[in-house]
């Protein structure tokens, strides 16, 4: 457990303060943009995830999806293409096919690996969700639509 000291050292560099852990009670979720960056507090079975809003594939409104279990996984369904991205992860799941007697039918459910990013995320004692965004080098797939130039504050509800 950190100290306050160590806490607002760690706040003042680069944890955010996104707003009320109350305001996730009606919805589950808070959409926000921080640093230029659309991001979702996500709070699914008491748990709470952060993951780029916008969908790595065509540029959807993943966040605003349906919450769906694939395959013993927690993932939204994206409105756009129904993608599955695993809320926790941010891996997309597919359903693969096989072929019996000329027919074809639902296979397996598997991964194509991680797509989103997923962002540090904690609820204080403060009554405060604070997040710290995800800054793994290289390339995710979701970095590519989670970035805006009119995105310099909250935005969203
Ligand atoms: Fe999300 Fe295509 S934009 S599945």
């Amino acid at each position: 457990m950190a100290t306050a000291t160590e806490q607002a050292e760690t706040i003042g560099h680069d944890w955010v303060q996104v707003g009320p852990a109350s305001s996730l009670a009606a919805t589950g979720r808070m959409h926000t943009c921080l640093q230029g960056r659309y991001v979702s507090v996500l709070k699914v079975k008491g748990q709470l995830t952060c993951i780029d809003s916008i969908c790595f594939h065509a540029g959807g409104p993943l966040s605003l999806g349906d919450i769906e279990e694939v395959n013993g996984k927690t993932c939204l369904n994206c409105p756009w293409h129904n993608y599955k991205i695993d809320a926790f992860t941010g891996e997309k799941y597919y359903q693969s096919v096989t072929w019996q007697d000329g027919k074809m039918l639902p296979g397996e459910w598997k991964s194509n690996g991680p797509r989103h990013r997923i962002h540090q995320v904690e609820s204080r004692p403060d009554g405060m969700i604070y997040v710290r965004l995800d800054s793994t080098p290289g390339e995710m797939p979701s970095d590519g639509y989670a970035f805006d130039a009119a995105c310099g504050q909250r935005v969203l509800g």
